[in-house]
């Protein structure tokens, strides 16, 4: 079977932001660094990110009067480390808006434009410019998206109110060219799928994609396991065939149990991951970093903020689920194991040369959980040899924790510089002898599981 596990992978921020907000040169280079070292590390192809059209992009001059050099900036740089912006066409500048309510600290205005005319014309000239700059054959491989979450405080006006910036926004996008990919409702808690496909159909307006976010931790949804497959499969299907893109998930947004931190992210990542396959075109975490201001840029190194990378750069275990992930093959292998109850999960690919094995145990906090122990059986893979070059990798409490090991240094707001060279240690892979057992041509291997942690195993192939 063929399956595209990775490819489907991409990551959010709040970026714009990094060069949005007035920071200081310094700040905006963390951030860069960490989207270069994640994209180096993860492959990432796209980033999406609020705010493009806030005032301290210095967007709107004047009315009728535009300056794109900050956006620039931005592309600019994406496009230098091989990735593509999922562009969010948001919020309103203020020289165009209707009202004054604002959101989070950078104070991006949520209000409608007081005149559509403006705003289409805004449109249309940043979408000629892309053009211009970066050629249609490139910006035809980006995705522009309508606002973000207009049902979840970011828009002040109603439903009717977004489908009329919908339908402006994408009339203008189109008329620059029918190639420019156009989406949204860009809703949180996979809302409003059913209503915009029907809007759009009344309309005569043909959406590129179908945009929507969800968290397990979000109000609308108990957990329940698989939820993000339930919840996915219910998006799809809700959007008739047109391709969905979760342009936000992660493993919980708001949750009085830290979980961005840990290596219940990273279980929750690797699990979902075989979970949800084939259900949408892109999946995008939110966030890269910890460089991160809605609320102002707080200092703690471990604060369970969204991002992989904390804001002094230590990755987080998450970042090494998805690195393990990366080298995941595009074939599935079946596995046998013994001994998985119901929150542990294993499914394996391959490559040519290598099986990949991926083993979790994992559930979401409301559910209980406990240790256990896996048997996985790879069939026929020793049939040409021994395995003896078979390593794996793990991430758990005591492996791959930088936080837990922060919280062993009494959790400083500013580690020194050599605690920040601990942290990054205690943030390491390290391959492993897998051990194994040879039964016939098939290999078994065991694994003793703590709660929410993460295993990827690797056999090379050239015994086969
Ligand atoms: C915006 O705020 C200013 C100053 O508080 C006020 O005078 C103005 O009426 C407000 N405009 C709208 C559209 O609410
Ligand atoms: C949405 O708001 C508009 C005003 O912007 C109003 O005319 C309309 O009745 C509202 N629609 C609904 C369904 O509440
Ligand atoms: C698995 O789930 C079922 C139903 O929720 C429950 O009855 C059973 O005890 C669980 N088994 C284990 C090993 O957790
Ligand atoms: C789970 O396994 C860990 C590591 O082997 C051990 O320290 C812990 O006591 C075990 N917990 C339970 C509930 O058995």
């Amino acid at each position: 079977m063929r399956t595209s596990l990775l490819a489907v992978f991409c990551v959010t921020v709040a970026a714009a932001l990094a060069v949005a907000t007035g920071q200081s040169a310094a700040r905006f280079e963390d951030w860069r660094q960490a989207v270069r070292e994640s994209q180096s590390a993860l492959g990432w192809e796209y980033i999406r990110f609020h705010g493009v059209l806030n005032d301290d992009m210095s967007v709107v001059i004047a009315p009728n009067e535009y300056s794109f050099f900050n956006i620039d900036q931005v592309y600019d740089f994406l496009l230098s480390i091989n990735m593509r912006p999922i562009v969010e066409l948001s919020f309103m500048p203020t020289a165009y808006a209707s009202g004054n309510e604002t959101i989070f600290y950078y104070k991006g205005n949520i209000t409608p434009p007081k005149d559509y005319a403006q705003w289409d014309d805004l449109i249309t000239k940043l979408a000629q410019h892309l053009v211009d700059r970066y050629g249609l054959e490139e910006v035809s491989q980006w995705y522009f998206e309508v606002w973000n979450e207009p049902n979840c405080g970011f828009w002040s006006g109603n439903q009717t109110d977004y489908f009329t910036l919908l339908q402006h926004t994408y009339t203008a996008l189109k008329s620059v060219s029918p190639l420019i990919r156009v989406g949204g409702p860009a809703t949180c808690q996979s809302q409003w799928i059913a209503e915009t496909v029907a809007f759009c159909k009344q309309n005569g307006i043909q959406l590129d994609f179908i945009s929507t976010h969800e968290y397990p931790t979000d109000p609308t949804t108990y957990p329940v396991r698989d939820l993000m497959h339930d919840i996915f499969a219910a998006t799809k299907a809700a959007a008739g065939g047109i391709p969905v893109i979760y342009t936000e998930f992660n493993s919980g947004l708001f949750s009085d149990t830290p979980n961005h931190d840990l290596p219940y992210a990273a279980s929750f990542l690797v699990n979902m991951v075989a979970k949800t396959q084939g259900l949408v075109e892109i999946a995008s975490y939110w966030a890269v970093s910890d460089v991160f201001e809605e609320g102002g840029q707080d200092p703690t190194p471990f604060h369970d903020m969204y991002g992989i990378v904390t804001n002094i750069g230590v990755p987080k275990p998450a970042f090494h689920g998805l690195k393990l992930l990366r080298q995941a093959g595009t074939d599935r292998v079946a596995v046998s194991t013994v001994g998985d109850a119901n929150t542990t999960s294993v499914w394996a690919t391959r490559t040519d040369n290598e099986v990949q094995v991926f083993i979790t145990n994992f559930d979401y906090f409301e559910f209980p959980i406990q240790n256990y122990t896996v048997t996985v059986t790879v069939a026929g893979v020793a049939a040409k040899g021994s395995p003896v070059n078979s390593l794996y990798y793990l991430i758990d409490d005591t492996h791959v924790n930088p936080r837990a090991v922060w919280e062993a240094m009494g959790s400083p707001t500013y580690p020194t510089p050599a605690q920040i060279v601990a942290l990054h240690e205690a943030s390491t892979l390290h391959a492993q002898q897998l051990p194994y057992s040879v039964v016939g041509s098939d290999i078994t291997f065991t694994f003793n599981l703590v709660p929410y942690s993460t295993v990827a195993v690797f056999i090379p192939l050239q015994f086969y």
